[in-house]
């Protein structure tokens, strides 16, 4: 059985995507784990920074992306295959990275969200189909080491199909005020998932992302989120923090062949607080 870990934020932008991909890449490539990226986002941001645009459109328009394995379950079809759909040694980093592989996600993906929500259900989360994608994949990722699920800004039964294949879910967050705020209703929330459903995900901890030392707000801000740890309940602040830089956010382009995870982060960019923030992982996710 593999490790999944769902990243989540009800907040949009804080680097939820350029941190699964990072963690993903560092995970193969320093610690030679077999890696699964599920992209469970309609906007398809990990999908397109892993792979070549125009594979992944002929592969959606064949029924291979996530968004079919959702149809098939709403119209009673058998065309998704995870053996097809899932892509291996995705990644701009040398042509491709062994053991990286990717199930792509679709832009038609908003569309099923709206169709699953119309299925008939009792309380907020009870009896609705949040065990889809778990039981769609269960033989297939068995290969891996570690999955990593990408989720949209939202709670919603997608992303509830990811945190039922969770064990863990990691929250990135910039540290600042309206980005913060609405940390307590995800723990809140997850719990009253956890509450109605099987679902028996824990929280890994806040990942501070975008930190800019220039903004007196900022360090402030981080010692409240550690000091709320506990109380919250997101269980702890992942010591590495990963500062504002270009480099992350230009690493993020597919289409710029590079040959390495340090040509592709830049040593004296994100490169080496990337690589921390992955041992501080594993070190919890894998004693
Ligand atoms: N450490 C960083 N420094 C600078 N820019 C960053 C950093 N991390 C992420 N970004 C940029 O910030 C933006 C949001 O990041 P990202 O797409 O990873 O967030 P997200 O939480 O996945 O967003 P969404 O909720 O829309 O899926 C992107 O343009 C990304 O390139
Ligand atoms: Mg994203």
């Amino acid at each position: 059985m593999p490790i999944t870990i769902s990243l989540i934020n009800l907040k949009g932008g804080v680097g939820k995507t350029t941190l699964t991909v990072a963690l993903a890449e560092f995970m193969t490539l320093e610690h030679g784990l077999k890696v699964l990226v599920i992209d469970l986002d309609p906007q398809t941001n990990a999908t397109v920074s892993l792979m070549n645009e125009h594979e992944w459109k002929k592969q959606n328009i064949k029924g291979q992306t996530i968004v079919q394995l959702f149809r098939d379950y709403l119209y009673d079809m058998r065309i998704f295959s995870p053996g097809e759909a899932i892509v291996h040694s995705v990644s701009n980093i040398g042509g491709g990275i062994e053991n990286l592989d990717l199930l792509p996600s679709s832009l038609d993906l908003i569309d099923i969200q709206d169709e699953l929500i119309k299925i008939p259900s009792r309380g907020i989360f009870s009896r609705r189909p949040i065990g889809i994608l778990g039981e769609t994949l269960c033989e297939e990722i068995n290969c891996y080491d570690i999955v990593l699920v990408d989720c949209p800004p939202n709670l919603g039964l997608i992303t509830q199909n990811g945190l039922m294949l969770s064990q863990y879910y990691l929250i990135p967050v910039i540290p600042d005020v309206l980005s913060t705020y609405g940390i307590p209703q995800i723990v809140t929330r997850i719990n009253r998932l956890k509450a109605e459903t099987g679902v028996q995900v824990e929280p890994l901890g806040l990942v501070i992302n975008n930190y800019r030392i220039k903004n007196s707000l900022h360090p402030n801000q981080v010692r409240l989120l550690q000091l709320d740890a506990e109380r919250t309940g997101y269980n702890r602040v992942f010591s590495t923090i990963i500062p504002q830089n270009a480099r992350a956010a230009n690493a993020m382009d597919y289409s710029l062949t590079v040959k390495s995870l340090r040509e592709k982060y830049d040593n004296g960019g994100p490169y080496k607080r990337y690589q921390q923030l992955t041992e501080e992982v594993l070190s919890i996710v894998i004693p």
